[in-house]
């Protein structure tokens, strides 16, 4: 084995390096009669997900969430909300002001904390005192007084939201909202309160925490928060990222019935008719279904497009096998794409002259926002050169090119699968609305959407070639979905206050 650092003498002669390249780019093109079989199976899986007559189970996993209607824009109030998941190895408090008032708007108070690496892979408790320790710190530094605080608990993994199934909670149709609410004491013995539940199915994104999948996660924050005393602190509700993106979209813009995220991890919600989802036996009205698009696993459907790259990304990562279409699209992924093929091309010396270093041959050493500025179209080739040297490498000009193709490569396939995916929802609604030309708004969020200078462009070109009867368009979520996850929060406190008279 070659000590890191010198250059391979491999198969590859300097001769054979362009067409070593191209056979490297040429795995991530992607042709659009894939992209079609991938929307096409995507919509078959999440309608056999949605009659629960799956078998075996089809990779999405099309969770119930319980909010029956898009935000009226009359929810009023001040929120806490804590944001576990969305972003990474970090955690986000805001503190959200609800005017009731359409279009009139107060800049939310946030704080963001990194959670510790030995956090991330450590005990759930660990976790959950680290949650409110970061809440406590966040309250106190704001003064915001320490009574009858509610919490919308924005919690981006897969979860069964499990609370409906005690309460058949038919009431208060104006407000559009189904409940996600069951009884349970709290606080003490006598107050009942109703209490949002969410069951953890299994972690994603690179979280590991032992002891929490199979447990609410609710009562695990609620516990977390009692330790901790100081403040009376109520969760009231718990939401998916895809759901607050989706709720927080500014009202006037008609009304949007899709919350896409793109951030580490990549999912997609969606307002479904509650007819036709079997789990929740409701023939009126709709109902909001997180899709969680990123277990999505036909083989047939992405075998074809999966890369020697993709495969060695599973293989290393914490759950091999899990999340495979994720893994393509999702930032905490790009990066490390990117570092794959820059490995295999400087081991075959057709980059750096051969040489490797240290931290290229270090899994999670490119970052998405080193692929974001390396392809950004004015600074890109001046930032290129300085993240390599960063890296320990010595690029040259025709380097950091090839390193630009890469970085170009990855993720316009990324947008390219990620927009199939988005017309398979589409298709979904046309079929569900039964309209020939389907008019939606898509609430968009995500690190990946926001930072990457093209991948929004690819994604919506794309999705306009897979879905040409559709007119979509695309905002951007507000506050990163936090304004949303006040929404629901607001309406879940009034309800819940109904309830205690
Ligand atoms: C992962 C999670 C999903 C979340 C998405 C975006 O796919 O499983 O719940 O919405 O990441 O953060």
């Amino acid at each position: 084995k070659r000590a890191s650092g010198c250059p391979q003498k491999g198969l590859f002669q300097p001769s054979d390096s362009s067409e070593l390249v191209q056979e490297c780019l040429q795995q991530f093109k992607v042709t659009r009669t894939q992209l079609q079989q991938i929307q096409a199976s995507l919509l078959d899986s999440m309608e056999q997900a949605l009659t629960g007559e799956a078998s075996p189970a089809p990779g999405v996993r099309m969770l119930p969430t319980y909010v029956g209607s898009t935000p009226h824009g009359n929810e009023q109030g001040n929120f806490v909300v804590l944001e576990l998941g969305a972003s990474g190895a970090s955690l986000r408090v805001l503190w959200v002001t609800l005017t009731g008032i359409k279009g009139q708007r107060v800049e939310p108070k946030s704080q963001e904390f990194v959670i510790p690496q030995e956090v991330v892979l450590g005990t759930g408790q660990q976790l959950f005192d680290f949650a409110a320790h970061c809440l406590f710190e966040f309250l106190g530094a704001h003064s915001v007084g320490n009574q009858g605080l509610q919490l919308g608990f924005s919690f981006s993994f897969p979860c069964h939201q499990t609370g409906l199934d005690r309460v058949r909670w038919r009431g208060n149709r104006d407000s559009g909202w189904r409940g996600n609410a069951a009884p349970m004491k709290a606080f003490g013995s006598v107050t009942q309160l109703f209490c949002p539940q969410s069951t953890l199915i299994s972690w994603t994104k690179g979280f590991r925490c032992s002891g929490v999948e199979g447990q609410d996660v609710v009562q695990l924050l609620r516990d977390a928060i009692q330790r901790q005393g100081a403040y009376s602190i109520d969760v009231v509700a718990v939401v998916n990222d895809t759901v607050g993106t989706m709720m927080g979209c500014e009202p006037g813009v008609g009304s949007c019935e899709v919350g896409l995220v793109i951030d580490t991890g990549t999912n997609v919600c969606y307002m479904e008719e509650a007819r036709h989802v079997a789990m929740l036996d409701e023939d009126r009205g709709r109902t909001c279904i997180s899709v969680e698009w990123g277990s999505f696993n036909d083989d047939g459907a992405l075998g074809p497009v999966l890369t020697t790259f993709d495969h060695a990304l599973d293989h290393a990562s914490l759950n091999p096998g899990a999340q495979r279409f994720e893994k393509m699209i999702g930032g905490l992924y790009l990066g490390e794409l990117v570092r794959l093929v820059l490995a295999h091309l400087a081991q075959h010396r057709v980059l750096f002259g051969g040489y490797t270093s240290p931290a290229l041959l270090s899994q999670g050493s490119i970052l998405l926002e080193h692929v974001a500025e390396m392809e950004d179209p004015t600074t890109g080739a001046a930032r290129v050169h300085t993240i390599l040297q960063e890296l320990g490498l010595s690029p040259e000009a025709s380097d950091a090119e090839l390193v630009q193709r890469v970085c170009a490569a990855v993720c316009s396939r990324a947008a390219q699968l990620c927009a199939a995916a988005l017309a398979a929802i589409l298709s979904r609604l046309q079929r569900s609305r039964e309209q020939q030309i389907l008019q939606v708004t898509v609430a968009t969020g995500g690190q990946v959407l926001e930072r990457h200078p093209r991948f929004r462009g690819i994604l919506q070109e794309t999705v306009k070639l897979l879905a040409s009867e559709c007119n979509v368009s695309f905002i951007p979520s507000v506050d990163g979905g936090g304004r949303g996850v006040a929404m629901v929060t607001a309406v879940a406190a009034r309800l819940a206050a109904h309830r205690r008279l």
